[in-house]
């Protein structure tokens, strides 16, 4: 089922910076009506109302405060468009991140909380908004590295691998309604998290126009962003090959995070 960008009525969570800009920038650009930029930092909130006074509409949004997610679902009744954006990598510390090394499983349960839990509220608050509006999308910012682990960061992958299956169960369960529901399977942004990666990035205005046309074309499966296609292809020609080579890399030259 396509979905219109141009008239929507979006809401965007971790909209101060990053991909999510990126997504009101294009959203705009693109004949949104409205956008919903929400983010966790007040200060932060100014400066995006300021980038269309009369079209974006800037909330306070912590995804993990069920307080702060009743009260936008309250304001944001016209939403035709939800992108759950919002993430994190976990703690800047390298051990925390894994599964035996990290001192405890405090940072993964932190992390499934942001990336996967929050989400997942965000769409039961919203689909009925979506419905009741006369249908729409639920856009998840999931990862590629949701399709594999990534050793360096697996807390990362087990939260956004269960986004991902979230978003499966999401859209058996609208499939007789007229709400798109897409998964975006993101690699290759430039961004804060993504600063020390060398790979090739393209820029979050990039990401988004790719995401938005997808939805345009009705697109479930989304693979955005530099490398996004060539992983997931690579993985599906010889998976033990593709998890042999992250082992390996995770023992020589491992990931570095910001
Ligand atoms: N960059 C890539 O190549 C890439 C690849 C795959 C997937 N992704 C996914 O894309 C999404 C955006 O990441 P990014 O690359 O744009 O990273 P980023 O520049 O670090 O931006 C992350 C955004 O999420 C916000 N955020 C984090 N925790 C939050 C919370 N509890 N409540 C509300 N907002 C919160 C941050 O707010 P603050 O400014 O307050 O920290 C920030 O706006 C994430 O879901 C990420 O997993 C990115």
């Amino acid at each position: 089922m396509a979905f219109l960008v141009e008239g929507c009525t979006a809401l965007v969570t971790g909209a101060n910076q990053g991909i999510g800009l990126g997504f009101v920038e294009v959203l705009l650009a693109r004949g949104a009506s409205k956008v919903y930029a929400t983010a966790r930092r007040a200060e932060t909130l100014p400066g995006l109302a300021a980038l269309d006074p009369e079209r974006v509409v800037a909330l306070a949004l912590d995804v993990t405060d069920d307080g702060q997610r009743q009260a936008v679902a309250a304001a944001a009744t016209d939403v035709t468009l939800l992108i759950n954006n919002a993430g994190i990598p976990g703690s800047d510390i390298d051990a925390e991140r894994r599964m035996l090394a990290a001192s405890s499983l405090a940072d993964a349960r932190l992390v499934m909380e942001t990336d996967c839990w929050a989400p997942l509220e965000m769409c039961r608050l919203l689909a009925p908004v979506i419905k009741a509006n006369g249908g729409g999308a639920i856009c998840n910012i999931i990862s590629i590295g949701a399709l594999f682990c990534v050793p360096e960061v697996s807390s990362y992958s087990v939260a956004k691998a269960a986004l991902a299956m979230a978003t499966a169960g999401i859209r058996a369960e609208l499939d007789r309604d007229p709400v798109l529901v897409a998964g975006v399977f993101t690699a290759g942004v430039k961004t804060r998290m993504s600063a020390k990666n060398a790979d090739p990035q393209c820029t979050p205005a990039e990401h988004a126009e790719q995401v938005l046309a997808a939805l345009e074309a009705g697109e479930e499966d989304i693979y955005s962003g530099e490398g996004a296609a060539a992983l997931r292809d690579e993985l599906a020609r010889d998976p033990k090959a593709f998890e042999r080579r992250l082992i390996e890399r995770f023992y020589t030259d491992p990931l570095t995070l910001s």
